[in-house]
């Protein structure tokens, strides 16, 4: 097991720079009062947010999705855009500040709104990890896909982060060019593949966590958006809820990306008798060009059109801790806030 081991920080070489591969140690044992996280980041765009996120004082980042623009068959131009990222001085801070942890998305991943199909998966998944700082003895660098756990903090005081793959087993998806959907529902399609699927429901079952955190890239709960989802999906997608009602983790929170917005969805499957949120945030490099508008039935408050991260603080002073979102800008401006109600 690696997880018990200390974070030391970024792993600078003697003459302090930052390597592609090196291991970012994670302490379990802390107790996690704030947790930054965000995507959608292009690694050739301005880096101004950063300091804004390390202003927090996060004890962790959640990388969400494209955290950089690889798209590329050729693993020499991924490997040095994640190499470009290391080396921004304004990321920097944060590896000197929290341990990392995360997910990919398409455009990490290889190829824009790409599934199983990539032929360079198993290529890209090392770079990813060797960006993650992902030590070589870790359970993830051994099978195919780069979805992983933590649980982090004193019984008691445990949050379990869930780190699914919705790219490296995904089945293929047909463009729509007759309706207002990007994509046809692949109706019998999956997103998990049943090795992450059974691992999944290993992970749900029986935890002791008090705070489950959920990382997908692309979105679970919204679901009328032209975009890519889940609902693209449909049979997975209420696959998954099944499984939140079946398992019933304590206060589920999932976290996504990819779509350069931030919104808070909320959502409470007829078996289940506690909601799930969603809080998606993208991107930290870029948004959309102008305003608009879409439709989400399950969306709380605004939808945030502007460049943002995300922050969760955990306030464990009651036995049901309770949980503060919000999503804030290149300066620290908050766009949303919300407490959470379970
Ligand atoms: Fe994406």
């Amino acid at each position: 097991m690696f997880l018990g081991l200390l974070f030391l920080g970024a792993c600078k070489t003697p003459e302090g720079k930052i390597q592609l591969k090196r291991d970012v140690f994670i302490d379990t044992n802390v107790t996690l009062n704030r947790i930054a996280f965000g995507s959608c980041n292009n690694e050739g765009k301005e880096q101004d947010i950063w300091s804004a996120i390390v202003d927090t004082d996060p004890n962790l980042w959640v990388w969400l999705g494209d955290n950089i623009y690889g798209d590329s068959y050729d693993m020499s131009v991924l490997a040095a855009k994640y190499d470009q990222q290391l080396r921004h001085p304004e990321y920097q801070r944060l590896l000197d500040h929290s341990p990392i942890i995360g997910i990919w998305d398409d455009h990490d991943y290889g190829v824009n709104d790409g599934g199983k199909e990539y032929r360079k998966k198993e290529e890209s998944q090392k770079l990813m990890l060797d960006f993650l700082g992902v030590p070589e003895n870790a359970p993830v660098r051994k099978r195919k896909g780069t979805y992983q756990s933590y649980t982090i903090g004193e019984p008691g005081k445990q949050v379990k982060f869930i780190l699914l793959d919705t790219r490296y087993f995904r089945d293929p998806l047909e463009s729509d060019l007759l309706s207002k959907q990007r994509y046809k529902p692949n109706v019998d399609g999956d997103v998990l593949g049943e090795k992450q699927w059974k691992w999944l429901e290993k992970e749900l079952t029986d935890s002791k966590a008090q705070v489950h955190i959920i990382a997908s890239s692309i979105q679970l709960i919204s679901a009328e958006h032209y975009w890519e989802k889940w609902a693209n999906f449909p049979k997975a997608r209420k696959r998954f809820f099944d499984l939140i009602e079946k398992t019933k983790p304590a206060l589920p929170l999932i976290l996504s990306g990819d779509r350069h917005i931030a919104e808070l969805s909320k959502f409470q499957p007829d078996g289940l008798d506690y909601p799930i949120y969603e809080l998606t945030s993208s991107g930290l490099t870029h948004t959309w060009s102008s305003p608009g508008e879409e439709a989400n039935q399950h969306r709380i408050g605004s939808l945030v059109i502007k460049r943002n991260f995300g922050l969760l603080e955990i306030d464990w002073s009651s036995e049901l801790p309770k949980l503060q979102i919000s999503v804030r800008g290149t300066e620290g401006q908050v766009f949303l806030d919300e407490t959470l109600s379970y």
